[in-house]
């Protein structure tokens, strides 16, 4: 696996296999890489001759107080595990190399970056597609895969691709779960042992809801206040519990059939999100 840390000597690896003819498949991350990550990383090779895989803790996507300078960096552990899976290349860029001073330019996915997660975290999401962007533009891959435990992260890069143009095919993978059911996630190792144990209950709630939507006995918004509730009675502190709709996460109503479940909840000083996403029609 080639280690790579400037743009110029990833375009000259990349431009050799372009002219091989090589199709290339892009897994961008932010390090610390865990089961889900080398899923991506597998998806990616089957579907392409070369990937390369980013690992860069992106300062933009993080507010004021949040975690990026604690954000774990594992970069040892990470290169021996993208070695196991046959990446191809890593790109480790400084962040003077992503952010050259001066830079004026940012990427706004409007409306959909505001809702849920974006009301929590402002400015994240137009940090998280400035970034996927500059990275697409160095790496221009043909295909790009992400988790679809950042299910709203998904929708703002699949808008933005479509609004700007962008030539490459976003691939969604599943979510990677722990046996537990708690969806596996680099901020996992800031819950204490005791939480540990409560994190599940995050999908179990989930799973909860999506069943008593299926059963359409009780309206949505009863729904998500119960979920809420329940999630308060078990030690969370919910950010959201939204029923939205698939296609551009405005809330769903009762006609709505492919709809995703949206949480956000912290515990004690980790937050956690996940989602479950089904159609009524296919479970009719
Ligand atoms: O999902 C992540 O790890 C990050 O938000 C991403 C897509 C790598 C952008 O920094």
């Amino acid at each position: 696996m080639q280690i790579i840390k400037t743009v110029n000597d990833l375009r000259q690896v990349i431009k050799e296999w372009r002219r091989a003819g090589e199709t290339i498949a892009f897994v961008p991350t932010m390090g610390n890489l865990h089961a889900g990550h080398l899923l991506l990383a597998k998806q990616a090779k089957l579907h392409a001759d070369r990937v390369v895989v980013s690992i860069f803790v992106n300062p933009t996507q993080f507010g004021v107080g949040e975690d990026f300078d604690s954000y774990p960096r594992t970069e040892q552990a990470d290169q021996d595990k993208l070695v196991s899976v046959g990446v191809d290349a890593v790109f480790l860029p400084a962040v003077e190399t992503i952010y050259t001073p001066g830079a004026c330019t940012a990427v706004t996915v409007s409306e959909v970056s505001d809702l849920y997660c974006g009301a929590f975290r402002p400015g994240h999401f137009s940090g998280v597609a400035t970034v996927v962007c500059k990275l697409f533009n160095i790496v221009q891959p043909d295909s790009a895969f992400f988790g679809l435990k950042d299910f709203q992260q998904l929708t703002v890069i699949k808008l933005m691709v479509r609004d700007l143009n962008i030539p490459v095919e976003i691939m969604a993978v599943d979510t990677v779960r722990e046996p537990t059911g708690l969806a596996m996630s680099s901020r996992n190792g800031y819950l204490t042992r005791e939480e540990k144990g409560i994190a599940p209950v995050l999908y179990q709630i989930l799973c909860e809801a999506r069943d008593a939507i299926l059963k359409g006995s009780q309206s949505i918004a009863v729904i998500e206040q119960s979920s809420l509730d329940a999630l308060k009675r078990v030690g969370f502190k919910p950010d959201y519990f939204v029923v939205c709709r698939c296609v551009d996460l405005k809330k769903a109503n009762a006609e709505d059939t492919d709809l995703v479940i949206l949480v956000a909840a912290r515990l004690g000083k980790t937050r956690l999100i996940d989602n479950v996403y089904f159609s009524k029609e296919s479970c009719s």
